[in-house]
């Protein structure tokens, strides 16, 4: 499948915001329902974007800038920017070539991408299509050996970290999918999960409780599980959904080698706070000992900019890139992609920064 060209996108796209419209338009209200929403009342789905647009930044002119770059590091990894595609399940609701249009883009703007467990593509057949790396986003299943051996086809097929995702072991209200009467059509399944042994949902919740006591939650992964998990496999193991330094440093502790500051873009539990806002109390705990990174709301290249300078060390997008999926396909997405580059680079150069290192907390405006 080879990448069309950029050309072919109307002029009128000139921002990731722009392209929610077209995307809308090519989607069924229950797709849209799914992809663009948020828990309950969407109210941090909100907030993720309102404290990325209260922040300012400081100007720094006349500085040198020659030779200047985005290139980052991770875990021996090298990234010619700090933007990654978030892990979204069934990419197919969006366009049917699925995640395999979303790695296609991926390869062709040199982002890192990170792969759902609940996919719409089989994870060989994503890694066989990779040109840049992958990770891979695990939901630990209630059936453990399942999980064991998912980690293991993740590893065979050349994945190179495990991004261990813990804000969601219940899926938050989504009042906006119960609304459409939100259901995966035909041809849409989290192919990876296939076989596994169902949850013994007849196990009964004892009285005082509809959903605590019951047998989903008795299944979900607990700090015990990471020592597991750990003895399992030698990849860098992240955790995706940390909201508080308390967590950051038990995650530290427990030999976590990478944070992700997430609320899950607002799908989890309504009335977290914004993911920007908690930035800096996590990377307070963290205190640069492993990278971290953080998603929820980054729609410009300024946004970028903002969670470096809070504490970053590279960011994820979600729905942007889900939204060009949908629009034009792999086009859609790596065009979603070079817009947020091309975005950072100008907000670097017009605050001073010449590389990645050199932004920090002095690029935020703090009155005086
Ligand atoms: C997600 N997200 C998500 N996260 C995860 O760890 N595993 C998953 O399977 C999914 N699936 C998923 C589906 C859809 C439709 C969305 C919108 C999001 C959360 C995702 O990785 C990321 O945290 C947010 O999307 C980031 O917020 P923005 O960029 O969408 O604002
Ligand atoms: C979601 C799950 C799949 O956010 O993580 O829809």
């Amino acid at each position: 499948m080879p990448l069309p060209k950029l050309q072919q996108i109307p002029a009128e796209i000139a921002a990731l915001a722009d392209y929610e419209r077209f995307a809308r338009e090519r989607l069924s209200e229950q797709a849209w329902a799914y992809l663009a929403g948020g828990a309950a009342d969407e109210l941090t789905l909100a907030d993720n974007r309102a404290a990325f647009d209260r922040l300012r930044l400081r100007s720094r002119v006349l500085r040198d800038l020659s030779g200047g770059n985005t290139r980052l590091r991770l875990f021996g990894q090298d990234f010619d920017h700090p933007i990654f595609l978030a892990p979204v399940a069934y990419q197919k609701l969006a366009h049917p070539d699925g995640e395999l249009a979303s790695v296609l883009a991926a390869g062709a703007v040199r982002a890192g991408m990170l792969v759902s467990t609940q996919a719409s593509v089989e994870l060989e057949t994503i890694a066989a299509a990779a040109q840049t790396p992958l990770w891979f986003q695990l939901y630990i299943q209630p059936d453990r050996d399942f999980t064991a051996a998912l980690v293991r086809r993740a590893e065979a097929a050349g994945y190179q970290a495990l991004v261990l995702t813990v804000d969601a072991p219940v899926s938050g209200v989504r009042n906006r999918e119960q609304r459409a009467g939100f259901a995966l059509p035909a041809g849409v399944e989290a192919v990876n999960l296939r076989g596994m042994r169902p949850l013994q949902a007849s196990i009964e919740p004892p009285a005082g409780s509809l959903l605590l006591g019951g047998p989903l939650l008795a299944a979900a992964p607990t700090w015990a599980d990471l020592a597991w998990l750990r003895g399992l496999t030698r990849l860098p193991i992240l955790l995706k959904g940390i909201m508080s330094g308390a967590d950051a440093e038990q995650a530290l502790a427990a030999g976590m080698d990478g944070l992700i500051v997430s609320n899950h873009g607002g799908r989890s539990l309504d009335g977290l706070p914004a993911t920007i806002e908690a930035l800096p109390e996590v990377a307070a705990a963290v205190q640069k000992q492993v990278p971290l990174l953080l998603d929820g709301g980054i729609r410009r290249g300024s946004d970028v900019l903002k969670a470096l300078a809070l504490g970053a060390d590279g960011v994820l997008v979600g729905r942007p890139y889900v939204f060009g999926l949908a629009a034009a396909g792999a086009v859609g997405v790596a065009h979603v992609l070079q817009m947020l580059r091309g975005e950072l680079e100008v907000a670097m150069a017009l605050t001073g920064c010449r590389d990645l290192a050199s932004i920090g907390a002095e690029t935020i405006w703090r009155p005086a």
